[in-house]
């Protein structure tokens, strides 16, 4: 899809309830998620904040991380995307194996003791598939490339015998070639993996491990869930959106044709049967909801009304929450530079999924809220309570009140409005909200995550005359705080 043009929007101006405003609005009631009762409406996303150890452990960032954002109050904080599968994925943090359980179990005890109780802990389980990073050229031709008779032919036919004389020549010839000529000799998919850097698809069923991703998921994802179940979470949130496997076998673009893709119902089987293994190992009392896609703005991909499908079998199937993301997909993101990987929030649909105040007419702010009522509507006619979680550019108390009352959606989610003040509920709540430091959404949060940096806001990193002053711990280089400045109510 192409990206449309687009303007810089100011920041809407923002309306602060008084403190008793606050105690009758709907963001402040609470609310029943499956078994649990959430103390307000208030939601903080998942974020990774490249803040877990080389091999996957929660540290003592991590733990002030979700210290500092409990601080806040939220009614629910959701931690990051973490890895369900024991193989090396960098600092990212993961549940793959019971050696992560004390570390996430002290994460819990942190978020209860800074939360006073009041927030609820949830744990984004995630699976992805391999992705390189975009190889040298010369490199590419003369290891990676399966070189087949098209290639040499090809080769032949426009180059001259010389060129094809053996395997060597007609590697160097590919290597010489501008994009023109490879994309007329290669395969896309080929030009892609030399153009971009190679990647598993759901599609490849001629490899094993993508064949099998239906048998050995759901234990993955249950085994995952139990541990978070283990370490003291109130309950988990499958991750079934943005560039992962799970939001590829919802995708429109999932051709499998072993039952797993295809037509809609074929599509989300997978993600039911994830869904059943992890409620059969963790009960009832658990909560067990997801993230997926409204939209995933891409040719060919799912739009609102697969959403709807799938929205309304999730909700029958009986998870506990449905929360709306959109976009973030691999399939339009930039292409990276040598030696780098390509990062799904680089193109149309990584806009659409974190949008900055550079946008089209329609503007950043609460930009996805009507996929998030669209799903919520089909799921109510359908008879079901589920609650529906709405996020994107949501950044103000009338707005966020707004949507509840309009029954859009029944909890609020703020990612990088949260991050640039994690106090800003309890500000809200106790009518102090001209406090609050206000998003700015022009994404250097996002700039930072996309070079695998500590994630930081630009609105306190450089604070050093805070009151934590020089004791706030920093990033590797020194030069950046890594928490936001304390604020006492
Ligand atoms: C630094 C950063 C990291 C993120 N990591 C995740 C993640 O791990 N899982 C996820 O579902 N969304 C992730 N997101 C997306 C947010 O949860 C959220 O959907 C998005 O930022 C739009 O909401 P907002 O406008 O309130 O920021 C991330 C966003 C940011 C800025
Ligand atoms: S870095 Fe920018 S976009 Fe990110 S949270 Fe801070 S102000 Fe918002």
């Amino acid at each position: 899809m192409t990206d449309a043009p687009r303007v810089r929007h100011a920041l809407p101006p923002a309306h602060w309830p008084s403190a008793d405003e606050a105690a009758r609005a709907l963001l402040f009631r609470p609310l029943a998620v499956g078994p649990v009762q959430v103390a307000s409406r208030t939601w903080v996303p998942a974020m990774v904040p490249w803040r877990a150890s080389e091999d996957g452990f929660v540290t003592p960032n991590v733990l002030d991380w979700y210290g500092r954002f409990a601080d806040g109050r939220p009614g629910v904080l959701v931690v990051e995307a973490t890895g369900i599968r024991d193989v090396p994925s960098g600092p990212l943090l993961r549940a793959s194996h019971d050696r992560f359980v004390p570390g996430l179990r002290d994460l819990v005890r942190v978020v209860r003791e800074r939360s006073g109780g009041a927030t609820r802990l949830l744990l984004q389980i995630i699976d992805f598939l391999a992705i390189r990073r975009r190889p040298e050229k010369a490199k590419f031709f003369a290891r990676f490339l399966a070189l087949t008779d098209r290639h040499r032919d090809a080769v032949r036919e426009r180059f001259g015998a010389a060129a094809a004389a053996d395997d060597a020549a007609v590697r160097a010839q590919l290597a010489a070639c501008d994009d023109a000529a490879l994309q007329a000799i290669l395969t896309p998919r080929e030009f892609r993996d030399c153009a971009f850097g190679q990647r598993d698809e759901v599609n490849d069923l001629h490899q094993p491990h993508v064949r099998e991703l239906p048998r050995v998921l759901p234990d993955l994802f249950a085994l995952a869930a139990l541990r978070a179940r283990d370490a003291g979470f109130d309950g988990v949130e499958l991750h079934y959106a943005h560039a992962y496997t799970m939001a590829s076998f919802l995708s429109r673009t999932n051709v499998r044709d072993d039952g797993y893709g295809g037509s809609p119902t074929a599509r989300r089987r997978l993600p039911l049967e994830v869904f059943a293994a992890v409620r059969a190992r963790v009960g009832r009392d658990f909560v067990v909801g997801t993230r997926f896609l409204g939209d995933e703005v891409i040719d060919g991909g799912s739009r609102i009304d697969d959403a709807i499908g799938h929205g309304t079998a999730f909700a029958a199937a009986g998870f506990d929450f449905l929360s709306i993301s959109k976009g973030g997909r691999f399939e339009d993101a930039k292409q990276p530079h040598t030696g780098e990987a390509a990062y799904p929030y680089t193109g149309p649909s990584g806009h659409e999924c974190m949008p900055t105040v550079r946008s089209d007419h329609r503007g950043p702010f609460g930009r996805n809220v009507h996929l998030a009522a669209a799903v919520r509507a089909a799921v109510r006619a359908a008879g079901h309570p589920t609650p529906v979680v709405a996020a994107g550019g949501i950044c103000d108390f009338a707005q966020a009140e707004a949507i509840l009352r309009a029954g859009h959606a029944d909890l609020i989610a703020a990612a990088r409005q949260s991050l640039a003040d994690p106090d800003w509920w309890l500000k809200m709540r106790l009518g102090r909200g001209a406090e609050v430091r206000r998003c700015l959404f022009t994404n250097y949060c996002e700039g930072l995550d996309q070079r695998h940096k500590e994630v930081t806001c630009q609105l306190w990193d450089r604070d050093f005359a805070a009151a934590d002053g020089a004791a706030a711990p920093r990033s590797q280089d020194g030069k950046r705080r890594l928490l936001p400045p304390p604020w006492r109510p």
